[in-house]
């Protein structure tokens, strides 16, 4: 099942959420939704907060669901290594309509589990790196917004509230 995408402004966004614990048919529908929603976006990253579950789940597809392989699901993923920067454009489903550029890890080795519960852990470059940096900070609250210079952050918040009050956002 699709699931609305929440904005920017949406207290979900800018919540801490908590470990998963419980491994259940309950959280296989949540990743199952994040999927769908994240394919349907069209997106190549979701986490649980961006529908609103302060859980700390995460789904990646680089590839969009164009290559087969590529889907990737984690509860309670950590970087627990880093190594290198890059530098690129980045946007996020919950700020449509905006970019910036953003400076990320350039490789990270990642922990945590599968839908099990079992242990699964990744080692990412690239796109694949960034995508677990933002997917985590969304985790922990934190927007790519966060991440970006105050002068580019208050232009975009400048420009989304004007969204708002035209009913646009
Ligand atoms: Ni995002």
């Amino acid at each position: 099942m699709i699931r609305p995408i929440l904005t920017y402004g949406a207290s979900e966004l800018e919540t801490k959420s908590s470990p998963i614990t419980q491994f259940d048919g309950q959280l296989k529908t949540l990743a199952q939704d994040m999927l769908e929603t994240m394919y349907a976006a069209p997106g190549i990253g979701l986490a649980a907060p961006q529908v609103g579950v302060n859980l700390r789940l995460i789904v990646i597809d680089i590839s969009g669901g164009e290559r087969k392989g590529h889907q990737i699901i984690f509860a309670n993923p950590e970087i627990t290594e880093q190594e290198g920067t890059q530098k690129s454009e980045e946007g996020c489903l919950s700020v449509p309509r905006f970019m910036a550029v953003l400076e990320r890890p350039g490789r990270v080795h990642v922990v945590g589990q599968d839908l099990e519960g079992h242990p699964q852990e990744i080692d990412a470059e690239g796109l694949l790196a960034r995508a677990f940096c933002h997917e985590i900070d969304h985790l922990d609250g934190l927007l790519y917004l966060n991440r970006v210079s105050a002068l580019k952050r208050d232009l975009i918040k400048i420009k989304i509230r004007k969204l708002v009050r035209a009913g646009e956002w």
